[in-house]
Order: structure tokens, then sequence, then C-alpha cells
């Protein structure tokens, strides 16, 4: 039996824990969370509620549980270094180390270090770093400087992580030098630095890899919709949903356009060998742009995405805790890492007025699956059983008195597969609809007219 100590209560950690459980070894899963999460309560040997912020509650929880390794699903916790934390008494994460985790944690280290080892795909960038918060030594002029140099085209970055808030895009978020200047000042205020950047225009894509300091394994390539509404409009979220194509790949992308994304990750991966001393194990989740100029980097994250997720772990066919097992050994070389050919639609079930003002606290239904698996406890999945509910993954939902209650964030992630986008789409509706209460989710997602769009977008930008 293999003991695996999975950190996170988000639905990308209910995926994580449905792949680990669904592997052919004989696997238990313990769950460290910040709150219950029912779906994860399901599949989990044991959920332990505490703080996995605080480290020393992070050892001593692991200590007890002396897991064979760990899985750290958040980006939070490894930011903070649970990975060190768990190391220090022995026990080997699917995670980065703090150094490492600073290729997302730090949008400056990041384009500093791509520009050290020269990796292709970088947009002109700066980065201003006064000496002190009094005394701004020349920073605003040297952000009007690169503002002038690209015509105010230019996206102001916090440098530190701030839950999704920390980027303004020039034309989508601000109009002017002045808040551009403003934006600057309070990232320096907090972080002591800010990323100034060229925008860039095309379309974005996520290439999640798994590595282990010496191989690069990619995932299907996954577009996500961060925008709240239809049309890519409203707020900025954690992202609705994301697609992915039967062949791995996205309508707009080339082959080419994969390899070069592919290599820019594996040049990454050894230039933070070089730069820290230690190897990146775990997932680099690279957010690209295709361009007219070729694909470019916009950043790093150093864990799953939160959609996702979803998208890739269920149709992982590969075990997945020997791939992790793999990445924590360096043995990755030895791993085939093989998905379904199928394509892939995820949306996410919101409360009405997320992400700026959710309702809370209120139920939601979810219609009697047809098949019940068991009865008797009070949980509203073990009176109907898990029946229809496959791929359907909790994240902020709680369960008190045997009702679901929504806890204000994303809800519930809902994944559809079929042999074409088309046929995900609707697999993924059909699912939607057995969930009712004061919910939305972004309808446009998967749909062929928003994919033409995308289509036609980049072909206008390589004059085709
Ligand atoms: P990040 O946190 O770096 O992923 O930035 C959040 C979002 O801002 C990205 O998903 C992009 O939509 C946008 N963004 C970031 N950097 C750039 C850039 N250099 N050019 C255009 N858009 C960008
Ligand atoms: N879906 C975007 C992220 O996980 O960062």
């Amino acid at each position: 039996m293999k003991k695996i100590l999975l950190i996170g209560n988000g639905g990308r950690e209910h995926a994580l824990c449905e792949a680990l459980c669904r592997s052919p070894q004989d696997v238990e899963v313990v769950n460290f969370a910040n709150a219950v999460n029912p779906g994860i309560k399901q599949l989990a040997s044991e959920v332990i509620v505490g703080n996995y912020m605080d480290m020393d509650e992070v050892k001593r929880v692991a200590q007890a549980v002396q897991p064979d390794f760990a899985v750290i699903g958040p980006d939070d916790p490894i930011g903070a270094g649970a990975a060190d934390a768990l190391l220090e008494i022995g026990i080997k994460s699917f995670a980065p180390n703090k150094k490492c985790a600073q290729l997302e944690s730090s949008k400056s280290f990041t384009r500093d270090l791509c520009n050290k080892y020269d990796v292709p795909g970088q947009p002109g960038y700066v980065v201003l770093s006064p000496p002190d918060k009094g005394d701004l030594g020349g920073s605003l002029a040297k952000l009007k400087q690169f503002y002038d140099q690209y015509d105010g085209q230019i996206v102001v970055k916090a440098d530190g992580l701030l839950g999704g808030k920390g980027v303004i895009v020039a034309g989508d978020h601000f109009e002017t030098l002045n808040e551009a200047e403003d934006f600057a000042l309070k990232s320096i205020e907090k972080f002591g630095r800010v990323v100034l950047e060229e925008k860039l225009i095309g379309e974005e894509f996520s290439l999640i890899s798994i590595v282990d300091g010496e191989t690069v394994l990619d995932c299907p390539a996954i577009q996500d919709h961060k925008r709240a509404f239809v049309g890519d409009t409203g707020p900025n979220t954690g992202g609705m949903g994301c697609i992915s194509d039967e062949n791995g790949s996205l309508p707009f992308l080339t082959e080419q356009d994969l390899a070069d994304a592919h290599e820019i990750t594996e040049q990454v991966m050894k230039a933070v060998e070089a730069e820290t001393g230690t190897k990146f194990v775990g997932v680099m989740y690279g957010g690209f742009m295709v361009t007219a100029y070729g694909i470019k980097l916009i950043e790093y994250n150093a864990r799953f995405g939160d959609p996702e997720a979803l998208n890739i772990l269920p149709i992982m066919e590969s075990d997945f805790v020997e791939v992790c097992e793999a990445a924590i050994n360096q043995k990755l070389s030895n791993i085939d890492l093989r998905f379904q050919p199928v394509a892939t639609v995820v949306k996410y079930l919101c409360p009405e007025g997320y992400p700026t003002n959710s309702v809370k606290n209120v139920p939601i239904e979810i219609k009697p699956p047809q098949s019940p698996l068991s009865g008797g406890s009070d949980s509203p999945l073990d009176k109907g059983g898990l029946g229809d509910l496959t791929n359907c993954y909790f994240a902020s939902v709680g369960e008190e008195d045997g009702q679901y209650l929504l806890k204000g964030s994303r809800a519930i992630g809902i994944l559809g597969t079929g042999d074409n986008m088309e046929a995900a789409r609707l697999d993924c509706d059909a699912k939607i609809a057995n969930f009712s209460g004061p919910l939305f989710y972004r309808e446009d997602i998967g749909t062929q007219a928003l994919m033409q769009k995308r289509i036609d977008h980049m072909k206008q930008l390589r004059g085709e």
C-alpha cells in the first residue's frame, strides 16, 4: 500500500485525488486541507483540516501520516516552501522547492532568468527596483521611457502572488501613463519591485509539462477563459473554463508552435537548475501567446492550473502515481506519458455575482443520479451515490446537514469529453443540467463560433 499526502482542497485537488486513486497500484490518499472538499472526502482515506500555509503544521501532519510522498496542489504553499519543509523530515514532494517556485512567485526572477540564459520568446521588459520606497531612483522616468518606447502598449506586473490581480494590460485595464504609474508605485510599495512588459498581441494557450529537472513531458495544450462573462467580457477570474482538442493541440496552433513552447520550457528548466543549483520537480505550466512573430512566453506557474487540471488528469492514461514518483526520482525519461485521444471542455459553475459579489451559503441541488451506489451516511453524495456525477469536480462548496452550500468562489468544475470539441461541449452541458441553484457558467466555452474567432484572429495576425 502506498500512502500519498495530498495538500489542497480545490477543484484541482479533487481532480488530483481522483487521478491518484485511479492508479492500478494499491494507493491511499490522505488530504491535508484548509476546508473539507466533499468530492475529496469521498475518495481520500482521511481528510485532515488545518492551515497548510503554516509550515510547522505541514510538518506535524506529515510526521503523523508518514506518506511515501506528497503532492502539493496550490501555488501558495508551494511558493511558501512546503516542499522544502517536508524534505526537512525526509518526505519528497511532487512539487518544486521554494527556490524553483520563484518561477511563479516572482515575475522579475523569471524574466531576468530568461534574459540571462538567452531563452527565446521573450517580450521587451524592464524591472524597476528602486533603492527604497522613499527614493525611487529615477524609476518613474524609466517607466515613462518604456511607456513611450512602446507607444503606451505595455503591461504592468506586480512582482508577487496576488491571486490573479497583479497584472494590468494597456487597453484592457488602463489607458494613461498616470494609471500605469499608480499601479507600479503600489507594486514597489508592496514587493519592492515592478515589472514592465511590452504588450503582446495574439492568442493565449497553456502548455502544462511534467518535469523532473532533466526531462519535459507535455500534457495536451489548453486554452483557458479568464473573463467572467460570455464573449470574453467582464472581470478576470481564476478561469471560467478550459478546452483542449482531440489531437492534444488547439485549432489555431501549428506543430511548430507547440515544439517552440516545449523548447522554451526545456531551456527554462535547465536555466532554473543553473541558477538555483536544484532541479525543478513537478509541473511547469507555461502561459504562452502565439503571435505574428512566433511563440512568446507570458509567464510560468509552478503547479497544475485550475481548471486546466480538470481537462488533463481525467484523460491521462498513464498511471499518475507512477508519473509522480518518476518525477521525484528523476526517472521521467522512462515514462511514456499518454492521454486518451479525446477533446475536452471544462466549465466552472459559479455562484451568481461571482467574482465581485458572490451569493454565499446558499444550497445547490444535484439531480438524483440514475445508479445509486450506496446509502447510509448523511452525505448527499452517499445518499445518491456518485452515479452520473463522474467528471464533476468540487471546488468552493461546503457540505452541511446533508446539503451542498456555495462558499463564494468557483463552485463545481464539469468536464465533458468527446471525439471532437463540439461533442465534448455537448457532453459538458448535459452534465451541467444535473445541477441547479443560483449558479451561472459561460455557455460560449467550447463553441465553434468562439473557436472560429480565435482561428480568424490568428489568420489575420499571420497575414494568411
Ligand atoms: P500573468 O499573471 O503574467 O499570466 O498575466 C495575466 C494575464 O495578463 C495573462 O493571462 C495575459 O492575458 C495578460 N498578459 C500578461 N503579460 C502580457 C503581455 N506581455 N502582453 C499581453 N498580455 C499579457
Ligand atoms: N486557470 C489559471 C490558473 O490556474 O492559473
